[in-house]
């Protein structure tokens, strides 16, 4: 073999080695299959899906969790931006919380660690843009109610008094619950022998490859739990409805943002890491039960996953960190059937009964 061929032989083996490109997708986390269901206390868990529920547990006994976290939704609530309590609203889309257990960051701005999620439920609580209650309150309420104090000493002990950062603890335990349930796509990410749909298995394969989501959505939640700019466009109702704007603001200055008023747009995890390198970067989203949980993105400004792909192929908006996919429509259309094929039907969730206060008052 002369010198240069010899040369190229090198180089080609090297680069079956290190040069494997995006379209390999190998150097990237794979997807995952759902892991079997977390281990939790039964008592705690029932006590948490009741307080899940409970309306009692803001401040003015207006709404529960369930009423921005809808079952029915996949625990998102169906609107592009949530509300917020009464007299506020807020400026991000309400996330699903089937499987939120798995997430390594929570909030779209990756603000809270995933392994903390008492942390979560007790902002929600107590943030006057979402449930506006005091711990003190709340845990002086649950005592006041006799069914419910049974069921916190059934969790806690019998003479256990209802406590703030407990009540965080169970409703945590509850989430814990909510998984996002088997799809075929597991069973082949399990290497069970299924037939996928043809255009699934297509847009499986695009997912991987040619289409380089896995780039960030991998692992077991489609979510490798960092932050990327898609360039995603702002919601109009921010700038003109002056609550959202109002609440944008109170949510900079919360988190100590520099110049805070000046900060009109959401800046996503700047406002935790306050580095202009994460201006416009939100947290890579789960991809399970997505056909529950539309519209999408941070800020709900795309209504269905046809408009999601579409944006991705496109190489996003300005500032984005995408690169143009060169799509045909067939392999978007390939794509959507894919992640439709990832969610599966909403698992059952019925509500507890609700309960009066003691009838006379009486404290026990
Ligand atoms: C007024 C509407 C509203 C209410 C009430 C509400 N939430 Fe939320 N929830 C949201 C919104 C909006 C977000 C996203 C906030 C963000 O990213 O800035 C969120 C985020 C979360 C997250 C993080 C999810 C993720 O994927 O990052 C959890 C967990 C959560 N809520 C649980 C709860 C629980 C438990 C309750 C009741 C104690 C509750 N929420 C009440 C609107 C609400
Ligand atoms: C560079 C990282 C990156 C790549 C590559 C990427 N995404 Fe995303 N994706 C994100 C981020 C970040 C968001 C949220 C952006 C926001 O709201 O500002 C997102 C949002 C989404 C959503 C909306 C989910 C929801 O609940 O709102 C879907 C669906 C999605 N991506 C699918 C895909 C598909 C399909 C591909 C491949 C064609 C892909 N993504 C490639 C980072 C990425």
């Amino acid at each position: 073999m002369s010198g240069w061929r010899r040369t190229l032989g090198a180089v080609l083996t090297g680069c079956l080695l290190i040069c494997k490109g995006p379209a390999a997708g190998a150097e990237y986390p794979r997807l995952e299959p759902l892991p079997a269901p977390a281990t939790v206390k039964p008592a705690l868990a029932k006590l948490g899906w009741h307080l899940f529920f409970e309306p009692r547990l803001s401040g003015d006994g207006s709404r529960s969790c369930a009423s921005c976290h809808l079952p029915s939704r996949g625990y998102a609530d169906g609107q592009p931006l949530s509300r917020g309590y009464n007299g506020t609203e807020y400026f991000r889309n309400a996330p699903g919380l089937l499987s939120v257990r798995l997430k390594a960051r929570l909030m779209w701005d990756g603000r809270l660690d995933g392994a903390d999620l008492p942390t979560a439920v007790r902002d929600m609580v107590t943030e006057a843009h979402f449930m506006n209650a005091d711990g003190r309150l709340i845990q002086e309420r649950i005592r006041q109610i006799p069914e419910l104090l049974a069921l916190w000493r059934d969790a806690f002990g019998a003479q256990s008094q209802p406590y703030g950062p407990q009540l965080f603890v169970a409703i945590a335990e509850f989430l814990k619950t909510l998984d996002s349930g088997d799809t075929l796509v597991d069973r082949v990410l399990r290497g069970d022998k299924v037939t996928l749909p043809p255009a699934v298995r297509e847009g499986m394969a695009l997912f991987s490859g040619k289409g380089q989501c896995i780039r960030c959505h991998n692992g077991v939640l489609g979510s490798d739990g960092k932050a990327y700019r898609l360039g995603v466009p702002e919601h109009p109702a921010i700038a003109a409805e002056p609550l959202r704007m109002i609440t944008l603001l109170r949510h900079h200055a919360t988190m100590g943002v520099p110049n805070y008023m000046a900060e009109r747009k959401d800046p996503g995890t700047y406002v935790v890491s306050k580095q202009a390198a994460d201006r416009g970067r939100f947290v890579t989203p789960a991809l399970r039960g997505l056909t529950h949980t539309g519209p999408y993105m941070h800020n709900g400004v795309l209504a269905t996953l046809d408009d999601v792909v579409a944006f991705h192929d496109k190489g996003g908006g300005p500032g984005s960190e995408l690169q143009p996919l060169g799509l045909t429509a067939r392999e978007r259309t390939a794509l959507v059937a894919f992640l439709r094929a990832w969610s599966a039907p909403l698992p059952a969730m019925s509500e507890p009964p609700a309960y009066d206060y003691w009838l006379t008052g009486a404290a026990r």
